[in-house]
């Protein structure tokens, strides 16, 4: 899985169905004998590089780094602290910074900006998102949050609602989904015209809840120049529709989408299980990442 891997996590599409079920079983050794993974990382150290502003992300990469006994240091607003202010290039912060750490961890609003740089970097690169293209760490977190819940040994539902324009989130995550048995519908506004092959309007939502077992919800992205105007707000009744063994994810921050009132429903699952599968599966990759310190092989 290792070379699959190659040296940086640039986009979900890089994986195969292998890699990432080893990175599952990975995780799922972390999550059970974390006392055996405290020390692995030691001496390493971690580079959080933030130009787009984060907390869950950048904080459960780092949390990820210092539980595997690494290091980190950290830049969460990188657009007025680094030299990008003075007009600096992403391709010569790259060059520098990756001099002084052993894994880099970045977040920039503009779409494929870390994937066409990550080659300047001399040690493995994190997208931690790129604008409204990808966030292949959130895919795989979401896809471990699922097979965690169902084992995907069965076809399973899953429906999208809110910005399916500008969801980095759901865009990376579709792409892991594809690997695997799954029936994709997607949830468009209600403004008339034509809608693409699975999609439904969001005026359909309701009658198609009893049917799902994943309803994958996500804000508005108000800060992105295309962005959706969904309307989908879940109702109380319409959660309850849903099957007693479905699950509601939502990679968070929610806003009026999805209502508090949901989230003590037994299939809400955004709390108490993405957010702790986060941080499993960013350390499973983190360490897959610089376990053998490959990237130093090519130097
Ligand atoms: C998402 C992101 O940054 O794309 N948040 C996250 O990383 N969990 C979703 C969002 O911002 O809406």
């Amino acid at each position: 899985m290792y070379d699959l891997f190659m040296k940086h996590i640039l986009s979900a599409d890089q994986f195969s169905k292998d890699d990432i079920l080893s990175l599952f079983r990975v995780a799922n050794r972390i999550r059970h004998f974390p006392e055996d993974w405290t020390d692995r990382l030691r001496g390493k150290i971690m580079g959080t590089l933030f130009y787009e502003p984060s907390l869950r992300t950048k904080w459960s990469s780092e949390t990820a780094m210092l539980k595997l006994g690494g290091q980190v240091i950290s830049e969460p607003n990188a657009f007025e602290n680094s030299s990008a202010k003075k007009g600096e290039v992403l391709s010569d912060t790259f060059r520098v910074v990756s001099k002084y750490v052993d894994i880099l961890v970045v977040r920039h609003p503009e779409p494929n900006i870390i994937q066409n740089n990550a080659k300047y970097s001399s040690v493995p690169v994190i997208n931690a998102g790129d604008g409204s293209n990808s966030h292949p760490t959130q895919a795989l977190l979401d896809l471990y949050t699922i097979y965690d819940h169902f084992s995907l040994d069965r076809k399973l539902k899953i429906l999208f609602t809110g910005d399916l324009v500008a969801s980095r989130t759901i865009h990376s995550l579709k792409q892991l989904l594809n690997l695997f048995d799954f029936e994709i519908l997607s949830a468009v506004p209600d403004l008339g015209g034509t809608k693409e092959e699975n999609c439904i309007f969001e005026s359909q939502i309701p009658s198609l809840l009893p049917e799902i077992d994943i309803l994958y919800m996500t804000r508005t992205q108000q800060e992105r120049p295309y962005h959706s105007n969904s309307l989908f707000m879940l109702g109380g009744k319409e959660a309850n529709s849903m099957k007693p063994k479905s699950i509601i994810m939502h990679p968070l921050p929610r806003i009026n989408e999805l209502p508090n009132y949901i989230d003590d429903n037994p299939r809400a699952v955004y709390f108490n299980k993405q957010v702790k599968n986060g941080l499993w599966i960013r350390m499973a990759l983190i360490y897959s990442l610089l376990k053998d310190d490959f990237y130093k092989k090519g130097l």
